[in-house]
């Protein structure tokens, strides 16, 4: 008997994804969320992102964050945010997503929103770097903490060794919430699989925080090319989705 393969294959291709990538690489499948202005800004020059989208596109992210098994940001993002990254909105899910702080060099205090474990559960990625008061002052406030391998080529812990860790705990889908710094690295690294893009009807000018932060492609001929997979208008603001291919060159 012949299977026909009908318009709903790309659609189970993609949700079966993340599931496939941790079956053959033992990795997390990497979601990367970020919620722009029109001119590809993510924060104010005053380093202001609340908020860049509406309710809808607001509400659209938490709905992403109950179907991911972690959701992490970098340093920087949780100084400045002293984000929740709880799932609200929404349905929650039975499990709320393991949230997970990148800081190699122990700068975020255990007081901030993150460490109220109650909420969810929070998991610091970190290196020999930070020091051993700061570690315990983590697990004092109910975080787990993991020592992993320095970034060889960048700030912060090696992208690699946090999906490799990630999948290792089951984790299929880590829903990365930025900034553009941990953004940048993940994108270098190869590790971001799918992109989920909120544009807002927003300018926000050249001295406001780009999206992509580091080194990038010399030219247009090195950038890594993405396939877009999706559009939704959500209130005043879109979401687009798209695939990454790992082959492309980035500087
Ligand atoms: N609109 C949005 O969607 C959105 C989302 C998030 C943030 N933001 C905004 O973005 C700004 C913060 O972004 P940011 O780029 O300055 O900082 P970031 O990406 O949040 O954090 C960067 C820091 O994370 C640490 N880190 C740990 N592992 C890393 C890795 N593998 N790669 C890179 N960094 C790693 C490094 O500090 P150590 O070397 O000390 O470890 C690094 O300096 C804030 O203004 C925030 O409001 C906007």
């Amino acid at each position: 008997m012949d299977v026909e393969v009908g318009t709903g294959a790309d659609d189970a291709a993609r949700s079966l994804a993340p599931y496939l990538m941790h079956r053959r690489r033992g990795r997390s499948f990497v979601v990367a969320k970020i919620a722009q202005s029109l001119d590809g800004r993510v924060a104010g020059a005053d380093g202001g992102a609340r908020w860049v989208t509406g309710e809808r596109a607001r509400a659209d992210g938490h709905a992403l964050r109950a179907v991911s098994q972690a959701v992490g940001v970098g340093a920087e993002t949780a100084l400045a945010d002293d984000p929740r990254l709880d799932v609200r909105d929404v349905a929650p899910p039975s499990d709320p997503p393991l949230r997970v702080v990148l800081d190699s060099t122990g700068r975020v205090p255990a007081t901030g929103a993150l460490f109220d474990t109650g909420v969810a559960p929070t998991l610091v990625c970190t290196t020999e770097a930070a020091p051993a008061t700061v570690r315990s002052a983590w697990e004092g406030a109910g975080a787990e903490v993991v020592v992993l391998d320095a970034a060889s080529d960048g700030p912060g812990v090696d992208p690699g060794g946090v999906v490799e860790y990630l999948g290792g705990r089951g984790v299929l889908q880590f829903l990365l919430e930025g900034g553009p710094t941990v953004f940048g690295s993940f994108v270098r690294a190869g590790l971001v699989d799918r992109m989920v893009l909120y544009l807002a009807p927003l300018l926000l000018g050249s001295a406001a925080t780009a999206m992509f932060g580091g080194s990038g492609p010399a030219g247009l001929a090195d950038a890594p090319r993405l396939t877009p997979t999706g559009v939704t208008r959500l209130g005043d603001d879109l979401r687009l989705d798209y695939d990454l291919q790992h082959d492309a060159a980035v500087a």
